[in-house]
């Protein structure tokens, strides 16, 4: 990699701006992990143009025709706040012939889906749980083969969407009932899953060819009813007073079993290649008590920022948060600009 890039960063704007002048929705604080990335990016001498992404592409090929840059680095979350459009973006890049950060297109739109992401995962002798489908607007389906409780919840949302404590169904009409609230109130096709009971890790990875997992993230749901089953619903995820009151909080993985961590990081390097995934990931996993280790989903380009839960490992490895976004930086380099 050259030592000065020019480095053009893409991310998400709620509305479409006004010019490129981003200073004054930077001081308000959901623009600190953009402000991270930008201070990391500096550090390490590179040169950063910024360029804000709402709902319209022609400012995206203007600016890389009129600047063109070494590399984008892709915060990018959404186009014109839809996810399901992520994957586009980075296609254009990809037409483009433009270096950028993360995974390719390709693999972003397998993984969005999370029953593509289970069929490509299942020959790789990785568990999943099993599943059914509801597609949008059909609640007939057998459910004969999934041994309940289930857990339903969106194909393809993110970040603990539509998944509240309803989400756990014990019988066939609980279970229903939130097919029909995710296709009425989501809009989406919906995924009807067996409850996977157990521990649950977050799993982060970063490299190419050769991967390195790093120290394992875990949920802990310590004030929780011991009865209740304990996943993360969006409050649990993001509610912090809801967090605090039943005392939820994510830290490094407690201890495990013998060789259990070892056996995830085996499985979590070969879902990353499995679904050819680059730079960086992150995978949830549960554990059961029988010590089975599942799958439950695959994010490419997950969170970057200084306190989520990749660069939370980074740093319990010794990678200070400025090494990592160099070392994404230089991931994505290898990939697209050398190959
Ligand atoms: N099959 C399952 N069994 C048990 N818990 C699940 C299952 N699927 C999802 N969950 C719980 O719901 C949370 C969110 O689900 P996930 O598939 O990771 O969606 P998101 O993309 O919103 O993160 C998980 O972190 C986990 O706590
Ligand atoms: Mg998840």
């Amino acid at each position: 990699m050259k030592a000065h890039l020019k480095v053009l960063l893409i991310f998400d704007m709620p509305v479409r701006p006004a010019g490129t002048d981003y200073a004054k929705h930077f001081r308000s604080e959901d623009w600190q992990n953009i402000q991270d990335i930008i201070a990391a990016l500096n550090k390490i001498g590179q040169e950063v143009r910024l360029l804000g992404i709402h709902d319209r592409i022609r400012p995206l090929i203007t600016e890389i025709r009129r600047h063109p840059p070494d590399i984008v680095f892709n915060l990018l979350e959404s186009f014109a706040n839809e996810r399901k459009h992520e994957s586009s973006i980075v296609g254009l890049l990809e037409l483009l012939k433009v270096p950028y950060t993360g995974s390719p297109s390709s693999s972003l739109t397998i993984c969005r889906n999370k029953l593509f992401t289970k069929r490509i995962l299942a020959p790789h002798r990785i568990k999943v749980p099993r599943s059914v489908v509801f597609p949008l607007g059909q609640r007939r389906r057998s459910l004969r083969h999934l041994k309940f409780p289930v857990f339903v919840k969106p194909i393809g949302q993110e970040g603990s969407d539509g998944i509240a404590q309803s989400s756990f169904a014990e019988n066939v009409p609980a279970c229903l009932e939130r097919v029909l609230f995710l296709h009425e109130h989501h809009h989406t096709d919906a995924l009807v899953e067996e409850y996977i009971e157990g521990r649950e890790f977050y799993a982060s990875v970063i490299g190419n060819h050769r991967l390195r997992v790093l120290p394992l993230r875990e949920i802990i749901f310590t004030e929780f009813p011991e009865e209740k089953p304990k996943f993360a619903t969006f409050k649990a995820k993001w509610d912090e007073d809801f967090r605090s009151r039943w005392g939820i909080k994510n830290t490094f993985a407690l201890p495990l079993p013998e060789g259990l961590e070892q056996k995830i990081a085996h499985l979590s390097r070969t879902a990353f290649r499995a679904l050819q995934l680059k730079g960086y990931g992150r995978l949830d996993i549960r554990l059961t008590p029988e010590n089975e280790i599942y799958v439950i989903e695959v994010n490419p380009n997950p969170a970057l920022n200084k306190d989520d839960e990749l660069a939370q490992s980074a740093l319990k490895a010794k990678i200070p948060y400025y090494d990592l976004i160099r070392r994404v930086l230089q991931l994505g380099w290898e990939v697209t600009a050398k190959g």
